[in-house]
């Protein structure tokens, strides 16, 4: 997508200097600086600490972990080492631990000397199959946004939750992708960015990604969306997720499960959008099973932000000795979850259509 008018992606293999590159998203909407990584150090910090975040880059940075590992050794127990250090840097998004997966399968059985070229080969197809199934995922939510438009013949008012556009995936991104293709396809969208505390990726990830590309929107703190749908002024809802579970309960970013349930109140559609690398098909029931990851909670008793001399700064904004509890992500039951748009088409968030895309994609 584009950044003042230029493309750029989050995540690329640089062939010429043979280095692994990232944007750190710790530094939008005020800064975009390009980091290299260099050691399997740099990229579970980059993980941790959300230099990259969302599932589906999550997943695609540690194969490209993977690569950077092998660089420092291709004996099978040291990659085993550095896969299961990779997968231990957050919890929740299933993504991660399915590329380590994808990569450590398909390496078995390799001759040593191969095997960093293979592993190379593995993360850039997952990084391109990332930026094909995002795509298709826009193009089959774009039909659902088309379906409003042409019954109303109005702007089409889209609430999204934390961040998951194309900074969140390789390009374009899952629950905006079908925004991006929408206003590529002229049809008028305005979307209600969540702020989406504490870390804000609503505020700083998703409204600069919209306004890089003119698209209209406008921020709301976490509490006003129920407001808004009482008063029709949203037509329909759609989220990303982390991991859903096989019986389609979904898990994202905490406050997503709040939204639902307003949707679900005021008949308002709840879309949920993911590729296939961001369903659980080992777990059956979510709410029960999903790993929910907890974090500092600095995150919670600071805001980031610029002083009026562009500095950055760290606030605090909570009382000296305060407890601050910050759970990272929720889960939403998927009786609230109108549908979920996938790579292979819209489904049910129930088992048995998504056992049915279990075998469809490994088709
Ligand atoms: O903590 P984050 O910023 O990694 O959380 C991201 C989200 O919750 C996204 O909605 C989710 O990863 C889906 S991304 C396409």
């Amino acid at each position: 997508m584009l950044v003042n008018d230029k493309h750029l992606t989050t995540i690329w293999y640089e062939h010429k200097s043979d280095k692994v590159k990232i944007i750190d998203q710790r530094l939008i909407p005020f800064e975009v600086k390009i980091v290299e990584l260099n050691t399997v150090d740099e990229v579970c910090f980059a993980i941790k600490e959300m230099q990259v975040r969302g599932a589906p880059l999550i997943g695609v940075t540690a194969a490209f972990g993977m690569y950077i590992a092998s660089k420092e050794n291709t004996s099978l127990d040291y990659l085993k080492k550095a896969s299961d250090r990779l997968n231990k840097t957050r919890p929740t998004a299933v993504n991660l631990s399915w590329a380590l997966n994808e990569v450590m399968t398909k390496i078995a059985g390799l001759n040593q000397d191969k095997i960093s070229i293979k592993i190379l080969e593995i993360a850039n197809q997952i990084r391109q199959d990332d930026i094909s199934n995002c795509k298709k995922i826009g193009e089959y939510g774009c039909e659902v946004i088309k379906k409003i438009y042409n019954k109303t013949n109005k702007p089409v008012n889209i609430l999204t939750h934390c961040n998951a556009g194309w900074l969140a995936t390789v390009d374009w991104g899952t629950a905006l992708a079908p925004v991006f293709v929408a206003n590529k396809n002229n049809i008028p969208v305005h979307v209600w960015v969540d702020e989406t505390r504490p870390r804000n990726q609503g505020f700083s990830l998703t409204a600069w990604e919209l306004l890089n590309e003119n698209i209209k929107n406008s921020l709301i703190v976490d509490n006003v969306g129920g407001h808004l749908m009482q008063h029709n002024k949203i037509d329909l809802c759609i989220t990303g997720t982390d991991r859903t579970a096989s019986n389609g309960d979904v898990c994202n970013k905490i406050g997503t499960y709040l939204k639902a349930l307003a949707a679900f109140d005021n008949n308002v559609p709840f879309y949920v959008s993911a590729p296939i690398s961001s369903i659980d098909f080992n777990i059956e029931d979510g709410v029960r099973d999903i790993p929910i990851e907890e974090r500092n909670s600095d995150e919670v008793s600071h805001i980031n932000g610029i002083d009026e001399n562009n500095h950055l700064k760290k606030l605090k904004i909570v009382p000296k000795g305060a407890t601050c509890v910050n759970y990272a992500f929720d889960v939403t039951p998927a009786k609230y979850i109108t549908k979920l748009i996938t790579e292979k088409g819209i489904i049910d968030a129930n088992s048995i259509s998504i056992k049915k895309l279990n075998e469809k994609s490994l088709e």
